[in-house]
């Protein structure tokens, strides 16, 4: 092997070792992630499968608006957008019903406790605001900050839709469960209210019905 082969044959383990590197860095993160929401789920059994079913319609959205955003940074907050809710008290982790206006405030903590939380991992940084503002209205009426519409990072009015939409049509606390098509025609008249009307467009041109029934997500979390 000559001198400017053996240089490029360098270059290309060096390539390698830090592709595996990043890798085993990416690798640990969901790991990190997931046992993360592992102890959310022991906590509140009733939460379980929640966070993946608001990953899996977060990056159907995602994909339905042409992938404006990084698809893993997505799944990621969408998977831990209600860590925050460890730091409550077990009783409103539990059974996540506000009783009075003490039990509300700190129910509406829980977005910025997580964003708190994940901010000991630098590498979380980018799509941390998407965490804490997962509960943001496109009215402006939502919490932790009341922002308004094109205020609202992305990521998080996505994540907001797919969080309401899986509420919805799984029923929770003292929500019944509502049918696909109810809960689509519940979505479409919080256009422009509780969402971003583009998003609830992109979101009813997906094929809702066929990806509820294939229960696609629980192939996605193998
Ligand atoms: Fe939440």
């Amino acid at each position: 092997m000559d001198g400017s082969n053996l240089y490029k044959h360098q270059l290309l383990e060096y390539a390698q070792d830090l592709a595996r590197a990043y890798s085993q860095i990416r690798q640990s993160q969901a790991e990190f992630l997931a046992a993360l929401v592992s102890l959310l789920e022991m906590k509140a059994p009733v939460v379980r499968g929640h966070a993946r079913r608001v990953a899996f319609w977060s990056l159907r959205l995602n994909d339905a608006l042409g992938k404006p955003l990084d698809p893993g940074a997505l799944q990621a907050a969408a998977l831990v957008h209600d860590v925050g809710k460890l730091g409550l008290p077990d009783r409103l982790i539990q059974s996540w019903v506000a009783h009075n206006d003490d039990d509300q405030r700190l129910v509406q903590m829980h977005p910025d406790l997580g964003a708190s939380l994940l901010e000991h991992v630098s590498a979380f940084r980018d799509w941390i605001p998407w965490v804490r503002h997962h509960h943001e209205r496109w009215d402006g009426t939502g919490y932790p900050q009341g922002l308004v519409r094109g205020e609202i990072p992305l990521g998080a009015r996505i994540i907001s839709l797919a969080n309401i939409f899986d509420y919805r049509i799984h029923g929770y606390g003292s929500d019944p469960a509502h049918t696909v098509s109810g809960t689509v025609a519940w979505i479409e008249k919080q256009s422009g209210g509780a969402f971003d009307p583009d998003l609830v467009q992109a979101f009813t041109s997906l094929p809702i019905e066929a990806l509820w029934v294939n229960r696609l997500w629980i192939e996605e979390d193998k």
